[in-house]
């Protein structure tokens, strides 16, 4: 079983890899003058997202033939063994020539994340995790930031055009009454683990879709940091509110957003 899991992270790891070298291509002969497309307000569509999910579908089915898959853009289903994979988070960055996007493959086993995988692209900094064996960032162990005062905390408070701004607003005053520094990178894979290895100190959202983020938060929890019961309900399906954060923040970010720790008592 372990074995068939070690394969399975190592293929992932290197499909990232070339799906990365896709996007980054795709990124820099980007015409500078290119309106991007709309699927929606603030929504952005780009041509790549669907070639570089289409890449990762195919070597990880060609691989794993009796997995399922899941994919932001092409949807998909999901079966006991289902890669999850958000193959550009940051369109919109992608999309106005911003350098902050990724690419996120989770594995589950029985709607349980066994392997975490996200590409920073621009960066080229690769965040790893299986579950139990730690977390990684271009294979050196990364560790959340232990920081306890959230006067010193970076928060970042993401959103989208799926949730109306007020609740969005009120939960960012309530950061900052507590003296969090708040930001929004555009990115919530990227959000996530820079909670993992320390660069910010939690990561929230009051609604996010599991492509997003089921990767970045099995890497939180492997550098010991802590989140919410994110596939709590049908959370794979349609998406849930995210927390993730250094164990020390847990209450007061907890009492700022409304997101609870853990998985809720029976
Ligand atoms: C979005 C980004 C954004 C987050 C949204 C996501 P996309 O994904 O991760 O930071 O706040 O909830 O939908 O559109 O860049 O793939
Ligand atoms: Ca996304």
């Amino acid at each position: 079983m372990q074995d068939d899991l070690n394969t399975r992270f190592e293929a992932a790891c290197a499909v990232a890899r070339e799906a990365g070298a896709l996007a980054r291509r795709r990124f820099l002969e980007r015409p500078r003058s290119q309106r991007a497309d709309m699927k929606g307000p603030q929504d952005f569509l780009t041509a790549t997202d669907s070639e570089v999910e289409e890449l990762i579908r195919s070597r990880l089915l060609a691989l794993f033939p009796q997995d399922s898959f899941f994919g932001e853009e092409g949807g998909g289903s999901f079966e006991r063994d289902v890669w999850v994979v958000d193959p550009i988070d940051g369109t919109a960055n992608f999309a106005r020539g911003i350098p902050h996007f990724a690419v996120s493959i989770a594995f589950l086993r029985d709607e349980r994340v066994e392997i975490g995988i996200v590409l920073d692209v621009m960066h080229d900094e690769l965040y790893t995790a299986r579950r139990g064996g730690g977390a990684a960032l271009n294979s050196k162990p990364i560790h959340v930031s232990g920081l306890a005062d959230l006067r010193q905390a970076t928060v970042e408070a993401g959103w989208s055009a799926r949730m109306p701004s007020e609740p969005y607003l009120a939960m960012v005053e309530r950061l900052k009454q507590a003296g969090a520094n708040v930001r929004r990178g555009g990115s919530g894979t990227l959000g996530i683990v820079y909670v993992a290895d320390g660069r910010i100190d939690a990561y929230c959202e009051l609604h996010i879709n599991a492509w997003d983020v089921l990767a970045g938060l099995l890497i939180v929890e492997e550098a010991g940091g802590v989140t919410n019961d994110f596939l709590a309900g049908d959370g794979l399906r349609t998406g849930n509110p995210v927390l993730a954060c250094t164990p020390e923040l847990a209450g007061p970010v907890t009492a700022a957003t409304g997101i609870r720790i853990g998985k809720a008592a029976a």
